[in-house]
């Protein structure tokens, strides 16, 4: 892999909170998995971020394999990106240290993801309210340009913009100002309707199979149209979802189906699974064979961590140095990646 000066910085993290779905595949992961041919690729599972609201030791180590799993088995190339596990890069929370002595109070009490945390009951504790901050070292450390994310995360984007300028007038041009990157499908719906989210409890997860996923897409919430009546594609959860998965022309065919009536919401769902079924195959595949293989998993994870650690500790040379301090005085040699 080619580490150029010009080469554009593609990065982006997935807390290890639960099953990932069909929201975090179309808004974030399968854009991840394309851009690995297209520049430096940074892909971490935000462990210290997921500590905000797991409190299960057993539960965080668990999830954090699992996204690791997920992601492989989707396409991630660890001989192209650098996919690590954010914890593995200590040097983060430090960075997240400094720039929170330059990110006004007033920027994080407007952050929409705290709030809606916050009302759901999760515990507003000092690490929930800082999120904002270690996420944009995340993004600092590795000097990214590009955020792949899903439209949920685009006020991260800009608050870590914020944070990169100020600390940059400061102390000299450190941080390129980065930006966010959206796929078409940033806002994947729910099967109740409203945005797809671990936290709402109504995903279709990407590793479902057999039954329990055909329980799932069953209950995608639609309209109580008879049979008979035509209906609204546009107003349509499970067209939404269908829509994810079909070319243009079978789009444009099961439309015209649903206008015409004639056609119950049962049908267009079974079209669904079959997509789901077809297009996850090789993926599924592909997470057992993995699964049963942990060592390799964990040394891809290693390897990783190694590229991104050399990468963040040249940042932090350069930020401690721009502050006023000397490198850590320990030795490198006795680290021990
Ligand atoms: P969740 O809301 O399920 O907890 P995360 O916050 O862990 O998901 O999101 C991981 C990535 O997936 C982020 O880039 C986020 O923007 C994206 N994402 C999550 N849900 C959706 C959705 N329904 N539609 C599009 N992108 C999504
Ligand atoms: N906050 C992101 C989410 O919930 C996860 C994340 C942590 C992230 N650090 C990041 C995403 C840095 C992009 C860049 O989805």
């Amino acid at each position: 892999m080619s580490e150029t000066k010009n080469e554009k910085r593609f990065l982006s993290g997935v807390q290890p909170t639960g099953k990932l779905h069909l929201g975090n595949y179309f808004g974030a992961i399968k854009q991840h998995i394309e851009l690995q041919n297209e520049g430096t690729c940074f892909y971490f599972i935000a462990d210290y971020h997921a500590l905000t609201t797991i409190r299960d030791p057993k539960q965080l180590s668990e999830n954090t394999r699992d996204v690791a799993l997920d992601y492989l088995a989707l396409g991630l190339d660890p001989t192209k990106a650098i996919f690590f596990r954010q914890s593995d890069v200590p040097e983060v929370t430090e960075l997240a240290w400094i720039l929170s002595t330059v990110t006004n109070m007033g920027l994080l009490e407007r952050a929409v993801s705290y709030k809606d945390k916050v009302e759901r009951g999760i515990e507003a504790s000092v690490g929930l309210f800082m999120y904002p901050v270690l996420m944009a070292a995340d993004i600092l450390i590795y000097l990214s340009h590009v955020v792949p994310v899903g439209h949920d995360q685009i006020q991260h984007i800009e608050m870590t913009a914020d944070m990169a300028g100020k600390f940059n007038r400061a102390y000299g041009d450190i941080f390129p100002i980065p930006t966010y990157r959206l796929d078409k499908e940033a806002k994947v719906p729910g099967i109740d309707g409203q945005k797809m989210s671990k936290s709402y409890n109504n995903t279709i997860e990407i590793f479902a199979e057999g039954n329990t996923l055909k329980k799932k897409v069953m209950g995608i919430v639609t309209d109580s149209t008879p049979v008979e009546a035509p209906k609204d594609p546009a107003k349509c959860n499970v067209f939404a979802l269908y829509s994810l998965f079909a070319t243009d022309d079978e789009k444009a065919e099961l439309a015209e189906r649903y206008r015409a009536g004639g056609m119950g919401y049962g049908e267009a769902k079974k079209m669904l699974l079959a997509k789901m079924d077809e297009y996850f195959a090789p993926a599924r595949e592909k997470r057992k064979q993995l699964a049963k293989d942990p060592s390799t998993v964990e040394d891809i994870l290693k390897e990783g961590a190694k590229r991104a650690r050399s990468v963040a500790r040249k940042t932090m040379d350069r930020v401690r140095k721009a502050v006023g301090m000397k490198p850590p005085v320990i030795p490198l040699a006795f680290d021990r990646v």
